[in-house]
């Protein structure tokens, strides 16, 4: 179950030529489950094919107001209220005006108005429409509703020919924000701090020892908890990733050293603290400014210890307050190897994977495993995207900060 399973999407398209996008994000969406209905702007049917949207929708596409739903009903004023969230893609300068000043002359406009729905703005057009005064007044007063949510253009090639600030949002960003619309915000207030990916430790200027994380576990964490209002920092190993959008600060490591540098820079007056980051237990003993050269015959390398940064944070004042969430990706004996690092490195919680599966855990899109608390609680966490497994997490550490002070 991801937080989009079974939520309700209406999207509502204008006549942008990123409309051409929108049976995209309409699959995507619904590859995160949810049921997605679409409407679009006389002028959005220039750019995109109902019949495209009808498909991958799976439902009719509004374009008419005044076409009923079969049972004389009008359709207009049902399908804004249904909606768990309305997603305005692309939102052009028009749609926008006409949004912001109250209009409801097409199908898009009403349904609009008649519903409270929480509704997420995706900003799409040329450059200097966008850098418009009047166009960014439009923006800014509906920003200032709480119940618009407004994001940030791309910036890239635009279909007018230059590059510039004014595409639409990617769909992984739509999703996110949509994600975020539909969470509870009760982290709000509370200071998180995630570690994700995995260490690098240098042999020479070209080899170095590193291990199987992409961090992907610990980027679908920070953007879990940013989704529900936390204050987000990352800190993020060498991986090729975008921060998640809710995330207010990242800090990069290399090292497992750098790593510990970070976490005890940031982790004082945390509320939480999730090592989901795969630290090395050794680097080499000496790094060599040269690379090194082969020689006749086998050789061994050198390792010393690192620190333990959670081992080390048991006696540090600076834990004091901090919620603990250690990672153990194990091999066998899951549970009881987990219970074990929980007691030893006295976290508050620990969630074990067993890595040995096959599709699970380190380098694959999917996880399961188990949280368990130290207190004696055990949650199983069935298979799910990682994304859906971090969502599952955050939805137990967020119901067990609540009542506790901030
Ligand atoms: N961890 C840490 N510092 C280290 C190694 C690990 O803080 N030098 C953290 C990890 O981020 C993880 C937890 O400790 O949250 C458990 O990591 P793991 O490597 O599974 O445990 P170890 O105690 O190192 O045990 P082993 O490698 O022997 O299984």
């Amino acid at each position: 179950m991801s937080l989009l399973t079974n939520k309700r999407i209406l999207l509502c398209s204008g006549g942008g030529i990123a409309a051409y996008k929108t049976p995209e994000l309409v699959r995507r969406l619904r590859d995160q489950g949810a049921d997605v209905h679409v409407m679009l702007t006389s002028a959005a049917q220039r750019f995109v094919s109902t019949l495209a949207l009808e498909v991958v929708s799976k439902h009719p596409v509004g374009v008419d107001l005044w076409s009923t739903d079969g049972k004389s009903q009008i359709v207009h004023t049902d399908a804004g209220k249904d909606a768990d969230v309305i997603i305005v893609a692309p939102a052009t300068a028009n749609l926008i005006a006409r949004v912001r000043h109250g209009f409801a002359d097409d199908l898009v406009t009403t349904t609009i108005m008649a519903s409270d729905t929480p509704v997420l703005l995706c900003p799409s057009m040329n450059t200097d429409m966008l850098d418009n005064p009047l166009v960014r007044e439009n923006i800014d007063a509906l920003a200032a509703l709480p119940r618009y949510r407004v994001l940030e253009p791309g910036k890239g090639d635009l279909a007018c020919g230059v590059i510039g600030r004014g595409r639409m949002p990617d769909p992984i960003d739509i999703i996110e924000a949509a994600r975020a619309a539909l969470s509870p915000n009760d982290l709000s207030g509370r200071r998180v701090v995630v570690t994700a990916g995995p260490t690098r430790e240098d042999l020479d200027p070209v080899r170095f020892i590193t291990n199987r994380s992409t961090g992907t576990m610990g980027f679908a964490l920070a953007r879990a908890f940013g989704a529900r209002g936390a204050d987000v920092t990352l800190i993020a190993g060498p991986v090729a990733k975008r921060s998640p959008v809710g995330v207010a600060r990242r800090v990069d490591f290399v090292t497992a050293a750098d790593l510990e540098r970070a976490v005890l820079s940031h982790v004082a007056g945390a509320d939480l603290l999730v090592m989901a980051a795969a630290v090395a237990d050794y680097r080499p003993a000496t790094r060599s400014a040269t690379k090194i050269k082969k020689q006749p015959g086998d050789m061994s390398l050198p390792l010393e210890r690192t620190t333990d940064i959670l081992a080390s944070l048991v006696d540090n004042p600076v834990r004091e307050g901090v919620t603990v969430v250690g990672f153990a990706a194990e091999t066998d004996d899951v549970e009881r190897r987990a219970k074990d690092k929980l007691k030893r490195k006295k976290m508050d919680w620990i969630v074990a994977n067993d890595v040995s599966r096959r599709g699970v855990g380190f380098g694959t899109g999917d996880n399961e495993g188990l949280l368990v608390s130290a207190t004696g609680v055990t949650h199983v966490l069935e298979r799910a995207d990682k994304q859906a497994f971090a969502e599952r997490i955050v939805e137990t550490l967020a119901a067990a900060l609540v009542g506790q002070p901030s």
